[in-house]
């Protein structure tokens, strides 16, 4: 497929709302922008085309297949998870931090590589890890894991109504060496009508691989960090892919942008507390239906984005 030199579809993934993230972005420029979900470089590409020189963009990912599509792009490239920022990023510049972008969840690129063992749809080992520096495997979850646990990451992280007929027939069904033998354990185990409604994998998958991964924890601490970060005025924007992410970025930034929290009646304020966060957007930005058609992984993308008040 040849490839438009301005497009920030870059093969490895295609980036969703990037219009959107440059235009919430253009207020900050010239500055210095964190990617720190830098994946297929599909954002940071077209800041860098939109911006040229004003723009520095600091590459961070926990995957070092992803940092290899940095090259050449002239960016300050650091491995780590999101989840550490603040020491991911400080050795990387002095300068102060204009603006953090999260695109949170996996890139196409670890979905549809098999050798990963992120997808139901193919056959691979129960790998899942998004880099070396996660603590386990799908396989140590599926294969070592008590049920109860099993049933609880299920429930909680896939949003699975079935979660404990679902984990106990991976427990019967040990032990597993490939994706398709779990999925096909899963499947086996829903009934007729779920087979037909989506993959009956799908949110048990999601369920490990964020376990595997502690996907959750990485949220919660990369935004704190990245809001710590930003100097004043500066932007933090958030893309989220399910209602687990978009929850903890709804909250956080809802949380920043609460001023006095005193009670109504009482005539002078007493807490003395005034909001560290202006939300930019009252409800999220998804892609629209064009995007959508052109790209079908950015159905479910929820854009948040706050500014810093300036203290
Ligand atoms: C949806 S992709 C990002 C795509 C990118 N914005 C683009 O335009 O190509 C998510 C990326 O975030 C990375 N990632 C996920 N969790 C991470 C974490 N806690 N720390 C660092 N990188 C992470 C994944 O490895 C993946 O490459």
């Amino acid at each position: 497929m040849s490839q438009d030199p301005a497009s920030s579809d870059r093969g490895y993934h295609r980036p969703v709302l990037v219009d959107e993230v440059v235009q919430l972005l253009t207020p900050v420029i010239p500055g210095v922008v964190v990617d720190a979900t830098f994946g297929g470089g599909g954002h940071s590409h077209r800041l860098l085309n939109e911006f040229g020189e004003d723009v520095t963009v600091i590459a961070v990912d926990r995957d070092p297949d992803a940092l290899r599509n940095a090259r050449g792009m002239g960016l300050t490239v650091v491995q780590g998870n999101f989840g550490e920022l603040a020491e991911v990023v400080a050795p990387m510049t002095e300068r102060p931090i204009s603006a953090v972008l999260f695109d949170f969840g996996v890139s196409s690129h670890q979905l549809d590589e098999p050798e990963r063992g992120f997808s139901y749809r193919h056959d691979g080992p129960l790998d899942m890890r998004m880099g070396p520096d996660a603590a386990r495997t799908a396989a140590d979850i599926v294969n070592e894991w008590p049920e109860a646990d099993l049933t609880g990451i299920i429930r909680r992280f896939g949003e699975e109504p079935m979660a404990p007929r679902i984990a106990r027939a991976i427990v019967v069904g040990r032990p597993y060496e490939s994706t398709r033998q779990v999925a096909a354990v899963i499947a086996e185990a829903l009934p007729a009508a779920r087979r037909r409604a989506g993959h009956p994998a799908r949110r048990t998958f999601q369920a490990i691989r964020i376990a595997v991964n502690n996907e959750l924890d990485a949220v919660a601490s990369g935004l704190d960090q990245a809001l710590e970060m930003i100097q004043p005025s500066g932007r933090v924007i958030a893309i989220s892919y399910h209602s687990l992410e978009d929850r903890i970025v709804k909250r956080r930034f809802a949380q920043g942008a609460r001023g006095c929290v005193c009670p109504p009646d009482l005539p002078v304020c007493g807490c003395g507390r005034a909001a560290e966060l202006r939300v930019l957007t009252r409800k999220p930005i998804r892609p629209t239906a064009d995007e959508i058609t052109r790209n079908n992984r950015a159905r479910s993308a929820m854009l948040r984005a706050v500014e810093k008040v300036a203290s």
